[in-house]
């Protein structure tokens, strides 16, 4: 599923970078702008944030392992 589609970006991508800038440090707050830096990518129109920032959420809450699972199962159910 496409979250950006100005960048073409999916919610897997954009939740493997929330998990890199995790695993790189823990304690660091994560802003979209910080997600789009680390693939390379600036927001455009910015109707995408949103999501992303609920994306980021649910990582630091649920734990970045998780929402990665979640995805995992979504496809293999499919
Ligand atoms: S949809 Fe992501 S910047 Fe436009």
């Amino acid at each position: 599923m496409y979250i950006c589609s100005c960048n073409v970006i999916t919610a897997l991508e954009i939740k493997r970078a929330i998990i890199e800038l995790l695993k790189a440090d823990p304690l660091r707050v994560i802003t979209p702008g910080s997600v789009y830096r680390s693939m390379g990518y600036r927001p455009r129109c910015g109707s995408c944030l949103p999501h992303v920032s609920m994306l980021i959420a649910a990582a630091e809450e649920t734990g970045a392992h998780l929402v990665l699972e979640d995805d995992y199962s979504l496809a293999e159910s499919a």
